[in-house]
């Protein structure tokens, strides 16, 4: 509330804002924040998965698996599965190395990906089992959405998928930041240890 006006107030303080000389959080005006934000919902995922294919060993080809035509999972659905589902499932059994880029929501994976995971899992030990994955992400946090890759880390290993623990891509994004030579070589030694988890 704003307390000259008794209005709503659009300013205040956000978790994690800067402070200031004096050590007070720095006001920040929410609808500019939120411009912010979706202006950089542009940049995120998608670039940075481009840019590690970009940079991938010239033998490893990839496919992009859809997921946003899911339905939302239910049990109700499996004895006549969506064809989005039978779509997803078929290509979870065609491609056996999965590269998760995900970002963060609050503190998470994003209820479409989790969606994903559900839907793959069904019937118990179908689908994922066996699977090779590694994961990475963006945020707009220092974390760089490394919050959010330890929740797949977790689910993927209870539906028997090994997932790569290092090297890590957990990308505080900033604008430019995939072109500097240190993202590059951060990149590069993601994609050593990717082969080296590889079978021959
Ligand atoms: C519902 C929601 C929750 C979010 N939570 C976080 C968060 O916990 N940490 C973070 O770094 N960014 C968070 N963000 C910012 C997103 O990571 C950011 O918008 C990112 O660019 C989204 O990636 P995308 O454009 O590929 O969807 C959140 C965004 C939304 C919409």
């Amino acid at each position: 509330m704003n307390p000259s006006s008794g209005a709503p107030s659009t300013s205040g303080w956000l978790p994690g804002s800067p402070r200031t000389s004096s050590g007070a959080r720095e006001s920040y005006d929410h609808s500019i924040r939120a411009h912010r934000r979706q202006r950089c919902r542009r940049l995120d995922q998608r670039r940075l998965a481009a840019y590690l294919v970009s940079r991938a060993p010239s033998d490893f080809a990839f496919d992009t698996i859809p997921i946003t035509d899911l339905p939302v999972y239910s049990y109700d659905l499996d004895p006549d599965f969506p064809p989005a589902a039978t779509a997803f499932k078929k290509a979870l059994v065609d491609h056996r190395q999965l590269l998760f880029v995900t970002p963060e929501y609050n503190r998470s994976i994003p209820g479409a990906l989790k969606n994903a995971l559900d839907w793959g899992s069904r019937p118990w030990g179908d689908s994922f089992a066996g699977c090779r994955a590694a994961i990475a992400g963006t945020g707009l946090n220092g974390a760089g959405s490394a919050v959010a890759q330890a929740h797949p880390r977790s689910i993927l290993g209870y539906l028997q998928v090994s997932v790569l623990g290092a090297e890590e891509v957990c990308l505080p994004w900033t604008d430019g930041v995939l072109h500097s030579p240190r993202m590059a070589e951060l990149v590069d030694a993601f994609w050593e240890s990717v082969r080296a988890a590889l079978p021959d």
